[in-house]
Protein backbone atom coordinates (compact mmCIF):
# COMPACT_ATOMS: atom_id res chain seq x y z
CA UNK A 1 0.00 0.00 0.00
CA UNK A 2 1.38 3.64 -1.00
CA UNK A 3 1.84 5.79 1.37
CA UNK A 4 0.33 9.06 -0.16
CA UNK A 5 -3.33 8.91 0.75
CA UNK A 6 -4.37 10.14 -2.48
CA UNK A 7 -2.93 7.56 -4.36
CA UNK A 8 -4.39 5.12 -1.82
CA UNK A 9 -7.70 6.08 -3.11
CA UNK A 10 -6.97 5.58 -6.36
CA UNK A 11 -8.71 2.32 -7.90
CA UNK A 12 -6.84 2.02 -11.30
CA UNK A 13 -7.09 -1.58 -12.39
CA UNK A 14 -9.62 -2.56 -9.72
CA UNK A 15 -12.44 -4.59 -10.49
CA UNK A 16 -15.70 -3.21 -8.72
CA UNK A 17 -19.17 -5.46 -8.73
CA UNK A 18 -21.83 -2.42 -8.11
CA UNK A 19 -25.67 -3.69 -7.46
CA UNK A 20 -28.45 -1.51 -7.67
CA UNK A 21 -26.11 0.80 -10.45
CA UNK A 22 -28.73 2.05 -12.07
CA UNK A 23 -29.78 4.24 -9.65
CA UNK A 24 -29.98 6.45 -6.70
CA UNK A 25 -26.84 5.18 -4.15
CA UNK A 26 -25.40 2.56 -6.54
CA UNK A 27 -25.05 5.06 -9.31
CA UNK A 28 -23.22 7.91 -7.79
CA UNK A 29 -21.10 5.10 -6.68
CA UNK A 30 -20.28 3.28 -9.46
CA UNK A 31 -19.65 7.23 -10.72
CA UNK A 32 -16.95 7.80 -7.77
CA UNK A 33 -15.51 4.35 -8.75
CA UNK A 34 -14.94 5.43 -12.54
CA UNK A 35 -13.59 8.37 -10.89
CA UNK A 36 -10.82 7.01 -9.13
CA UNK A 37 -9.77 5.10 -12.25
CA UNK A 38 -11.19 1.85 -11.51
CA UNK A 39 -13.49 -0.84 -13.75
CA UNK A 40 -16.86 -1.26 -12.84
CA UNK A 41 -19.61 -4.21 -13.45
CA UNK A 42 -23.24 -2.65 -13.20
CA UNK A 43 -25.81 -4.72 -11.97
CA UNK A 44 -28.88 -3.33 -12.84
CA UNK A 45 -32.50 -5.04 -12.92
CA UNK A 46 -35.78 -2.96 -14.25
CA UNK A 47 -33.98 0.07 -15.33
CA UNK A 48 -32.21 -0.17 -18.81
CA UNK A 49 -30.82 3.39 -18.07
CA UNK A 50 -27.91 1.88 -16.66
CA UNK A 51 -26.67 0.41 -20.12
CA UNK A 52 -26.11 3.55 -21.17
CA UNK A 53 -24.62 5.25 -18.08
CA UNK A 54 -22.31 2.23 -18.27
CA UNK A 55 -20.85 3.44 -21.34
CA UNK A 56 -20.95 7.01 -20.58
CA UNK A 57 -18.54 6.56 -17.87
CA UNK A 58 -16.00 4.10 -19.52
CA UNK A 59 -16.07 6.61 -22.44
CA UNK A 60 -15.63 9.93 -19.33
CA UNK A 61 -13.19 8.13 -17.52
CA UNK A 62 -11.01 5.74 -19.82
CA UNK A 63 -11.89 2.99 -17.76
CA UNK A 64 -13.32 -0.56 -18.50
CA UNK A 65 -17.34 -1.50 -17.63
CA UNK A 66 -19.89 -3.40 -18.23
CA UNK A 67 -23.86 -3.96 -17.68
CA UNK A 68 -25.12 -6.97 -16.31
CA UNK A 69 -28.79 -7.73 -16.02
CA UNK A 70 -29.77 -9.63 -12.82
CA UNK A 71 -32.52 -10.03 -10.18
CA UNK A 72 -30.40 -10.54 -7.21
CA UNK A 73 -33.33 -12.05 -5.65
CA UNK A 74 -32.23 -15.02 -8.15
CA UNK A 75 -29.73 -17.56 -6.93
CA UNK A 76 -28.90 -18.96 -9.83
CA UNK A 77 -29.03 -15.68 -11.78
CA UNK A 78 -26.13 -14.05 -9.18
CA UNK A 79 -24.01 -16.79 -9.35
CA UNK A 80 -24.19 -17.01 -13.65
CA UNK A 81 -23.32 -13.32 -13.31
CA UNK A 82 -20.48 -13.34 -10.97
CA UNK A 83 -19.18 -16.26 -13.18
CA UNK A 84 -19.73 -13.68 -16.43
CA UNK A 85 -18.03 -11.16 -14.33
CA UNK A 86 -14.88 -13.21 -14.07
CA UNK A 87 -14.65 -14.43 -17.53
CA UNK A 88 -15.03 -10.77 -18.57
CA UNK A 89 -12.50 -8.65 -16.50
CA UNK A 90 -10.59 -11.69 -14.94
CA UNK A 91 -11.08 -10.83 -11.58
CA UNK A 92 -13.47 -9.08 -8.97
CA UNK A 93 -11.59 -6.76 -5.82
CA UNK A 94 -14.73 -5.45 -4.51
CA UNK A 95 -18.27 -6.14 -4.48
CA UNK A 96 -20.84 -3.55 -3.61
CA UNK A 97 -24.01 -5.64 -2.61
CA UNK A 98 -26.19 -2.28 -2.73
CA UNK A 99 -29.66 -3.68 -4.69
CA UNK A 100 -32.40 -2.78 -2.23
CA UNK A 101 -36.34 -2.19 -1.84
CA UNK A 102 -38.74 -0.90 0.50
CA UNK A 103 -42.85 -1.39 1.06
CA UNK A 104 -43.18 1.01 3.73
CA UNK A 105 -46.09 -0.14 5.39
CA UNK A 106 -47.39 -1.14 8.35
CA UNK A 107 -47.38 -5.12 9.42
CA UNK A 108 -51.11 -5.46 10.13
CA UNK A 109 -51.44 -4.03 6.51
CA UNK A 110 -48.95 -5.76 4.54
CA UNK A 111 -49.89 -8.99 2.91
CA UNK A 112 -47.51 -12.68 3.60
CA UNK A 113 -46.33 -11.33 -0.52
CA UNK A 114 -45.07 -7.92 0.07
CA UNK A 115 -42.93 -9.25 3.72
CA UNK A 116 -41.47 -12.06 1.52
CA UNK A 117 -40.72 -9.80 -1.51
CA UNK A 118 -38.43 -7.32 0.34
CA UNK A 119 -37.03 -10.61 2.58
CA UNK A 120 -36.06 -11.93 -0.61
CA UNK A 121 -34.15 -9.36 -2.14
CA UNK A 122 -32.80 -7.17 0.99
CA UNK A 123 -31.72 -10.48 2.66
CA UNK A 124 -31.89 -13.15 0.20
CA UNK A 125 -30.19 -11.37 -2.21
CA UNK A 126 -26.90 -9.99 0.13
CA UNK A 127 -26.98 -13.37 1.25
CA UNK A 128 -27.26 -15.32 -2.52
CA UNK A 129 -24.30 -12.48 -3.47
CA UNK A 130 -21.96 -12.90 -0.73
CA UNK A 131 -21.67 -16.50 -0.89
CA UNK A 132 -21.23 -16.74 -4.33
CA UNK A 133 -19.01 -13.62 -4.46
CA UNK A 134 -17.09 -15.44 -1.10
CA UNK A 135 -16.15 -18.28 -3.38
CA UNK A 136 -14.52 -16.05 -5.68
CA UNK A 137 -12.61 -13.99 -2.93
CA UNK A 138 -11.22 -17.38 -1.19
CA UNK A 139 -10.15 -18.47 -4.20
CA UNK A 140 -8.26 -15.34 -5.43
CA UNK A 141 -7.14 -15.04 -2.11
CA UNK A 142 -8.15 -11.37 -1.65
CA UNK A 143 -11.53 -9.37 -1.61
CA UNK A 144 -13.92 -6.59 -0.23
CA UNK A 145 -17.45 -6.52 0.11
CA UNK A 146 -19.32 -3.42 0.96
CA UNK A 147 -23.20 -3.79 1.72
CA UNK A 148 -25.53 -0.93 2.02
CA UNK A 149 -27.83 -1.49 5.08
CA UNK A 150 -29.64 1.51 6.71
CA UNK A 151 -29.82 3.69 9.64
CA UNK A 152 -33.27 1.52 9.91
CA UNK A 153 -30.96 -1.53 10.80
CA UNK A 154 -29.99 0.49 13.96
CA UNK A 155 -33.35 2.74 14.99
CA UNK A 156 -36.68 2.52 14.56
CA UNK A 157 -37.37 6.06 13.27
CA UNK A 158 -40.33 7.28 14.30
CA UNK A 159 -43.46 7.20 12.61
CA UNK A 160 -42.47 4.93 10.56
CA UNK A 161 -44.04 2.22 9.93
CA UNK A 162 -41.92 -0.17 7.73
CA UNK A 163 -40.62 -3.03 10.65
CA UNK A 164 -40.50 -5.51 7.88
CA UNK A 165 -37.24 -3.29 5.91
CA UNK A 166 -36.03 -2.55 9.44
CA UNK A 167 -35.11 -6.05 10.36
CA UNK A 168 -34.19 -6.61 6.71
CA UNK A 169 -31.66 -4.14 7.73
CA UNK A 170 -30.33 -5.11 10.81
CA UNK A 171 -30.41 -8.63 9.03
CA UNK A 172 -27.35 -7.88 6.42
CA UNK A 173 -25.43 -5.65 8.77
CA UNK A 174 -25.29 -8.40 11.39
CA UNK A 175 -24.84 -11.05 8.63
CA UNK A 176 -21.70 -8.85 7.13
CA UNK A 177 -19.88 -8.15 10.37
CA UNK A 178 -20.17 -11.94 11.40
CA UNK A 179 -18.45 -12.27 7.88
CA UNK A 180 -16.00 -10.18 8.23
CA UNK A 181 -14.46 -12.50 10.87
CA UNK A 182 -15.15 -15.77 8.65
CA UNK A 183 -13.22 -14.24 5.27
CA UNK A 184 -10.57 -12.52 8.01
CA UNK A 185 -7.66 -14.67 6.13
CA UNK A 186 -8.84 -13.14 2.40
CA UNK A 187 -10.78 -10.32 2.69
CA UNK A 188 -12.45 -7.79 4.53
CA UNK A 189 -16.19 -6.75 4.90
CA UNK A 190 -17.56 -3.58 5.36
CA UNK A 191 -20.95 -2.09 5.86
CA UNK A 192 -22.63 1.31 5.33
CA UNK A 193 -26.16 2.36 7.12
CA UNK A 194 -27.35 5.39 5.03
CA UNK A 195 -29.82 7.61 6.49
CA UNK A 196 -32.22 10.04 4.12
CA UNK A 197 -30.83 10.42 0.63
CA UNK A 198 -32.78 12.03 -2.12
CA UNK A 199 -33.17 8.72 -4.08
CA UNK A 200 -36.07 7.09 -5.37
CA UNK A 201 -36.56 5.47 -2.83
CA UNK A 202 -36.42 8.43 -0.01
CA UNK A 203 -38.54 10.40 -2.04
CA UNK A 204 -41.43 10.24 0.12
CA UNK A 205 -42.40 13.52 1.40
CA UNK A 206 -42.52 11.75 5.11
CA UNK A 207 -38.44 10.63 4.53
CA UNK A 208 -37.94 14.62 3.19
CA UNK A 209 -40.00 15.82 5.94
CA UNK A 210 -38.61 13.78 8.70
CA UNK A 211 -34.59 14.77 7.65
CA UNK A 212 -35.63 18.14 7.93
CA UNK A 213 -37.03 17.81 11.13
CA UNK A 214 -34.91 15.13 12.77
CA UNK A 215 -30.85 15.15 10.98
CA UNK A 216 -28.35 17.56 13.17
CA UNK A 217 -27.80 19.09 9.60
CA UNK A 218 -31.85 19.68 8.61
CA UNK A 219 -31.96 18.07 5.14
CA UNK A 220 -31.65 14.37 3.07
CA UNK A 221 -28.28 13.51 1.67
CA UNK A 222 -27.22 14.20 -1.85
CA UNK A 223 -26.14 10.81 -3.26
CA UNK A 224 -23.23 12.81 -4.23
CA UNK A 225 -22.20 12.81 -0.75
CA UNK A 226 -21.67 9.41 -0.23
CA UNK A 227 -19.06 8.52 -2.77
CA UNK A 228 -16.30 9.52 -0.70
CA UNK A 229 -17.36 6.82 2.20
CA UNK A 230 -17.81 4.09 -0.56
CA UNK A 231 -14.44 4.97 -2.30
CA UNK A 232 -12.46 5.35 1.01
CA UNK A 233 -13.91 1.46 1.57
CA UNK A 234 -13.58 -0.18 -1.36
CA UNK A 235 -9.75 1.33 -1.65
CA UNK A 236 -6.61 0.61 -0.24
CA UNK A 237 -7.03 3.58 2.32
CA UNK A 238 -9.33 1.43 3.88
CA UNK A 239 -7.31 -1.63 4.85
CA UNK A 240 -7.11 -1.76 8.40
CA UNK A 241 -10.96 -1.35 8.29
CA UNK A 242 -13.25 -4.67 8.62
CA UNK A 243 -16.61 -5.63 9.92
CA UNK A 244 -17.49 -1.98 10.52
CA UNK A 245 -20.99 -0.35 10.36
CA UNK A 246 -20.84 3.16 9.09
CA UNK A 247 -23.64 5.59 9.68
CA UNK A 248 -23.93 8.51 6.99
CA UNK A 249 -26.80 9.91 7.88
CA UNK A 250 -26.54 13.99 8.82
CA UNK A 251 -26.67 13.13 12.36
CA UNK A 252 -29.94 11.48 12.55
CA UNK A 253 -28.71 8.92 14.93
CA UNK A 254 -27.38 11.08 17.98
P1 LIG B 1 -33.21 3.27 -5.47
O1 LIG B 1 -34.59 2.74 -5.41
O2 LIG B 1 -32.92 4.52 -6.21
O3 LIG B 1 -32.20 2.14 -6.00
C1 LIG B 1 -32.35 0.79 -5.64
C2 LIG B 1 -31.78 -0.06 -6.74
O4 LIG B 1 -31.89 -1.45 -6.42
C3 LIG B 1 -32.51 0.13 -8.08
O5 LIG B 1 -31.56 0.29 -9.11
C4 LIG B 1 -33.27 -1.17 -8.25
O6 LIG B 1 -33.47 -1.53 -9.59
C5 LIG B 1 -32.34 -2.15 -7.55
N1 LIG B 1 -33.05 -3.38 -7.21
C6 LIG B 1 -34.22 -3.50 -6.52
N2 LIG B 1 -34.61 -4.78 -6.48
C7 LIG B 1 -33.66 -5.50 -7.16
C8 LIG B 1 -33.50 -6.88 -7.47
N3 LIG B 1 -34.40 -7.79 -7.09
N4 LIG B 1 -32.40 -7.24 -8.19
C9 LIG B 1 -31.48 -6.34 -8.56
N5 LIG B 1 -31.59 -5.02 -8.32
C10 LIG B 1 -32.67 -4.62 -7.62
O7 LIG B 1 -32.80 3.42 -3.92
P2 LIG B 1 -31.44 3.84 -3.20
O8 LIG B 1 -31.80 4.79 -2.17
O9 LIG B 1 -30.37 4.16 -4.16
O10 LIG B 1 -31.10 2.45 -2.48
C11 LIG B 1 -29.85 1.81 -2.51
C12 LIG B 1 -29.67 1.08 -1.18
O11 LIG B 1 -29.60 2.05 -0.14
C13 LIG B 1 -30.81 0.14 -0.82
O12 LIG B 1 -30.28 -1.06 -0.27
C14 LIG B 1 -31.56 0.92 0.24
O13 LIG B 1 -32.26 0.07 1.12
C15 LIG B 1 -30.43 1.66 0.92
N6 LIG B 1 -30.82 2.84 1.68
C16 LIG B 1 -31.38 3.93 1.08
C17 LIG B 1 -31.74 5.04 1.84
C18 LIG B 1 -32.31 6.28 1.26
O14 LIG B 1 -32.75 7.15 2.01
N7 LIG B 1 -32.35 6.46 -0.03
C19 LIG B 1 -31.58 5.02 3.29
C20 LIG B 1 -30.95 3.85 3.82
C21 LIG B 1 -30.60 2.79 3.03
Amino acid sequence: TPSNVLDQLRMNGKVVIVTGAADGIGLAVAEAIAEAGGNVAFWYNSNDAAVQHSKDLAATHNVKTSAYKVDVSVSTQVQETIAKVVQDFGKVDVFIANAGMAISKPILEQTLDEYRKQMSVNVDGIVYCSKYIGEVFHRQGFGNLIITSSMSGHIVNVPTDQPVYNATKAYVTHFGKSLAREWREFARVNIVSPGFFDTKMGASPFAINEAYRMAAVGRQGHTKEIKGLYLYLASDASTYMTGSDVLIDGGYVL
